[in-house]
């Protein structure tokens, strides 16, 4: 099987590279693409070196998947040309995620979802969904849902290697040449995440509660989420607080929860920290607790690391959906 993977060089094209490798994924050919910037470079995967080339039409020939993490203006551009070539495409961009013709998929949650397909595109979602909805649908099967409220606390390295780059510089007292932030980060936290539209929600805010809709089959969830940076380096983390159908004890929250595949509950004395969950597939799920006054809320703590469930592993999982088909 020959897997193309445009973005390779970046934070999540690079950690793809790892998780196909770790999980055995049984591609034998590999197309790493990138920005001319990285042309005739080397990566090496499976005991081989791979020279990177520049995306085109031709370099799609002959590919089974296509996994895209290069940004959206990349993905529209070239996921079509892909797709004509006859590959099948796993695109991280925002650019195809709310298409009807396009499913949003998170394997443990909706896989079935990536049979139907007709543009030839699946679309991976935000990294702060993926591990959002995880626990979310673990709810819904147990109690059902009728409202979401989510903090997050937002790593650099879901900005790319810019944003790993910028933290670090500034931790070093030096100043970042092209930190992808408003503010610096080292410090500081800063409630801004993608663009901000004329009502005041920011970009990242839209797709949390746009993707959860769509993942769920729940067109009308009320979701309304605040997105933060933080200055850790890998792994966001979330506060939720969510309404559920009836009222479940703690004790049936965490079954149902601890139930869900690709989520883990922590003990009470030992909540899911994002340096612990940095280069782990699993999301963890923790501090859950009911709420104090109103019937049915429950709140908890998800934790996970956005460039491996984020990102490339939710893709790979996807790609062993179609290798498997
Ligand atoms: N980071 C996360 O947690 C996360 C999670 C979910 C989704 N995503 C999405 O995944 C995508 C990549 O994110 P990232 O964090 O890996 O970013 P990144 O570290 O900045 O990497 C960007 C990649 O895109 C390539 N690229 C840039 N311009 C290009 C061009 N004109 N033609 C071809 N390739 C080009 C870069 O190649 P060069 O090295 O040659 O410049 C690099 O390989 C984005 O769409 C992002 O929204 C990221």
């Amino acid at each position: 099987m020959r897997v193309a993977i445009l973005g390779a060089t970046g934070a999540v094209g690079r950690t793809m590279l790892q998780v196909l490798e770790e999980r055995g994924f049984p591609a034998d050919e590999l197309v790493p693409l990138a920005s001319e910037r990285s042309r005739g470079h080397t990566i090496p995967w499976r005991g081989r070196d791979w020279t990177v080339d520049v995306p085109a039409p031709e370099a799609f020939r002959g590919v089974d998947i296509a996994l895209f993490s290069a940004g959206g203006s990349r993905s529209r551009e070239w996921a079509p040309v892909a797709a004509a070539q006859g590959a099948i495409v796993v695109d991280n961009s925002s650019a195809w995620r709310m298409d009807p013709e396009v499913p949003l998929v998170v394997p443990e949650v909706n896989g079935r979802r990536a049979a139907e397909r007709p543009r030839g595109i699946i679309a991976n979602p935000n990294c702060s969904t993926i591990q959002l909805v995880l626990a979310l649908e673990a709810l819904r099967r147990a109690a059902g849902l009728t409202r979401v409220l989510a903090a997050t606390y937002q790593s650099v390295s879901g900005a790319g290697q810019k944003g790993i780059e910028a933290l670090r510089a500034e931790l070093r007292g030096e100043s970042p040449t092209a930190s992808p932030f408003p503010a610096p980060i080292a410090g500081n936290v800063i409630p801004w995440i993608g663009p901000r539209d004329a009502a005041g929600w920011n970009e990242e805010e839209d797709k949390l509660r746009n993707e959860s809709r769509k993942i769920l089959e729940l067109p009308d969830l009320a979701v309304a989420a605040t997105c933060v940076r933080v200055p850790v380096e890998v792994s966001h983390s979330i506060a939720a607080t969510v309404e559920l159908g009836r009222a479940l004890t703690v004790p049936e929250a965490r079954a149902a929860l601890a139930a869900m595949e690709g989520l883990e509950v922590t003990p009470d004395e030992r909540d899911p920290l994002p340096r612990a969950l940095a280069g782990r597939d699993v999301v963890q799920v923790g501090h859950v607790r009911l709420d104090r006054d109103l019937p049915r809320v429950l709140h908890f703590w998800v934790v996970g690391d956005n460039l491996r469930k984020g990102a490339a592993t939710n893709a790979v999982q996807i790609a062993e959906l179609l290798a498997s088909a």
